[in-house]
């Protein structure tokens, strides 16, 4: 595995793959590496020629408030995570290579896309991530980048940006990957005390109740709302930051009855820890 720690030396590589026809992969991440990032660099593993997994905690799309500088880091191990999975070279750029000047160029999806959800709390987030992942989409030209279903908003304003810009790219989407109790892997699950960490399996336990009265035939998205609300309310730990349900794909508002397929997600806190998780709800 090769350690690109610059522009330059990442360039090399990516220009002599593309002029001896091999195929890319790209997984974007921000380090702190689990088995849900392990299964997104196996998958590329198996779909390309070359996996490149890059590594960088992206200033732009952390609020002020937010946790950019206690962010989890932990470069050794991730090199170690990403080896095993598949990865052939690790993208770890210094922030001022990547935002070399203070006026900069954005790119943001406009719209109710990046507004609902966390773009309610998190107003610049989402201009960060689309931001970042177009420099390295820009940089890398990979045929393919891999994000998890875990970030579905993101995968959905990345879809949105990807077919508006004509990037050429496929985006490949993959799974949540949980822990055996049903907590959705995350690297902000570090944070969490151990009563914080049994109080978070409310989250899939709502979920799963929401999917099961759903598949029973429960169309009103009021009681899909109201009982996960129930469930969630239950856990003295829990603050909840939202429940809400939209159509697939984009967010669409749903009227009041479920008639396409819908994601229902959840943005709840834990202590100081915020944690988000989702179900897609199939017709
Ligand atoms: P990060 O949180 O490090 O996540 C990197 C990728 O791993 C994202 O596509 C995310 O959805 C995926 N992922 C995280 N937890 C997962 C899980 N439990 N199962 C499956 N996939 C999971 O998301 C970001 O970084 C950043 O916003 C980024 C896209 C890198 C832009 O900075």
């Amino acid at each position: 595995m090769i350690l690109c720690r610059t522009i330059p030396e990442l360039q090399k590589l990516t220009t002599e793959a593309h002029a001896t026809g091999q195929s890319i992969g790209l997984v974007p991440t921000m380090g702190a590496l689990h088995e849900g990032h392990a299964s997104l660099i196996k998958a590329c593993h198996q779909e390309n020629t070359i996996s490149i997994v890059s590594i960088f905690v992206n200033p732009t799309q952390f609020g002020p408030n937010e946790d950019y500088d206690k962010y989890p880091r932990s470069f050794a191990k991730d090199c170690q995570t990403a080896e095993k999975a598949g990865a052939d070279i690790i993208f770890t750029p210094a922030a001022d290579e990547l935002y070399p000047s203070k006026d900069m160029t954005w790119v943001e999806v406009t719209g109710d896309i990046t507004k609902v959800l966390c773009g309610r709390t998190r107003p610049i987030h989402f201009r960060g991530v689309t931001t970042i992942i177009t420099k390295l989409f820009n940089l890398i030209q990979p045929d393919k980048a891999y994000f998890g279903q875990k970030d579905a908003q993101q995968v959905e304003v990345l879809r949105k940006m990807v077919s508006d810009l004509f990037i050429p790219v496929e985006l490949r989407i993959m799974p949540i990957i949980r822990e055996s109790d049903g907590l959705a892997k995350s690297s902000r699950n570090a944070y969490l005390t151990p009563a914080e960490k049994t109080a978070t399996l409310i989250l899939y336990k709502s979920l799963q109740k929401a999917k099961a009265i759903f598949t029973a035939g429960e169309r009103n998205p009021d009681n899909i709302l109201k009982t996960v609300q129930q469930i969630i309310e239950s856990e003295p730990l829990s603050s909840i930051d939202y429940i809400e349900i939209h159509g697939l794909p984009a967010l669409t508002p749903l009227t009041d009855i479920i008639d396409k397929t819908a994601l229902l997600a959840v943005a709840v806190k834990f202590g100081n820890t915020r944690l988000i998780d989702n179900i897609i709800l199939e017709v």
